[in-house]
């Protein structure tokens, strides 16, 4: 077997680190292997933080929900869509002057420049995901970094067309010890699909997620008494939740304060 394919079939988040630093050497390797991403036009639209500031670390960890191992980790990066360094590019390097000197007038970044940097940014960040893997070091992905879109923006002086698009905390993990149970997957005839998009009937819903239910239902996880679906258990856990609520403001707040410079 490719040892890369090794490598993603026994990735899984780590949420408990050693205080084992990662080496520089580490560090570097893992920087490397970030940067060689695919990247749209190979322009990089990407930037990102390492978070090294302990009281920062702090706030990280408050303003994602309540999440204390984001402070605990060794090594933190969030993970930044960045088309801002080519708009100072453009207009610093007389680019847009020329334009206007041939009639063409400046765009200002639109929906595609984020979501191509979005893109950018998450594709690095899984590369760094898969190359810490391959160095023992565990990952956690924060995707309650998307929650408080103002507080963030001010505690990292973002400026315009920059956007958080994830966080990642790295670290060693606590214990080698293998996971009991592995944490499940649809299988693969619930996901790819044909030429055409397929809409799952109940039946295929059910099947989809039969595994990951009945494992909810041997640790009595489910709601109602654990007489309930593991449509009812995301339901009310997550789709319904305050933090869902305040990603989807927060989420909306980062998309408009984009469009609208
Ligand atoms: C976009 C995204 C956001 C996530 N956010 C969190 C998070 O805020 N906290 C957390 O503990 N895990 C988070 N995770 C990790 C998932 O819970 C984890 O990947 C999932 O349960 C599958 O487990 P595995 O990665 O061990 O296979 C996130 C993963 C992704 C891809």
């Amino acid at each position: 077997m490719d040892n890369v394919i090794e490598v993603l079939l026994r990735r899984r988040s780590h949420r408990a680190f050693s205080e084992r630093q990662i080496p520089a050497e580490d560090l570097t390797l893992l920087k490397q292997a970030t940067l060689r991403a695919p990247t749209a036009g190979n322009m990089m639209f990407y930037s990102v933080i390492e978070v090294t500031d302990k009281d920062l670390k702090e706030q990280l960890a408050v303003l994602c929900d309540n999440q204390p191992m984001i402070a605990k980790a060794p090594l933190v990066w969030l993970f930044l869509s960045d088309v801002r360094k080519w708009v100072d590019y453009y207009h610093m390097s007389g680019s847009v002057a020329k334009g206007l000197a041939q009639g063409i007038s400046w765009r200002a970044p639109g929906a595609g420049d984020l979501l191509l940097a979005m893109s950018d940014a998450l594709i690095a960040a899984q590369n760094a995901v898969v190359a810490a893997e391959s160095l023992g070091i565990g990952s956690c992905y924060i995707g309650d970094i998307l929650e408080n879109h103002e507080r963030i923006v001010q505690l990292f002086n973002l400026p315009p067309y920059t956007a958080v698009a994830t966080l990642v905390i790295f670290g060693y993990p606590k214990s080698q010890e293998p996971l009991a149970k592995e944490s499940l997957r649809c299988p693969s005839q619930a996901i790819f699909m044909e030429n055409q998009y397929h809409v799952a009937r109940l039946e295929e819903l059910q099947q989809a997620y039969a595994a990951q239910e009945e494992r909810l239902r041997e640790q009595r996880r489910l709601p109602f008494d654990n007489t309930g679906t593991i449509a009812d258990f995301y339901y009310f856990r997550k789709h319904e939740s305050e933090f869902m609520e305040e990603m989807n403001r927060s989420a909306q707040a980062l998309i408009d304060s984009w469009l609208a410079q």
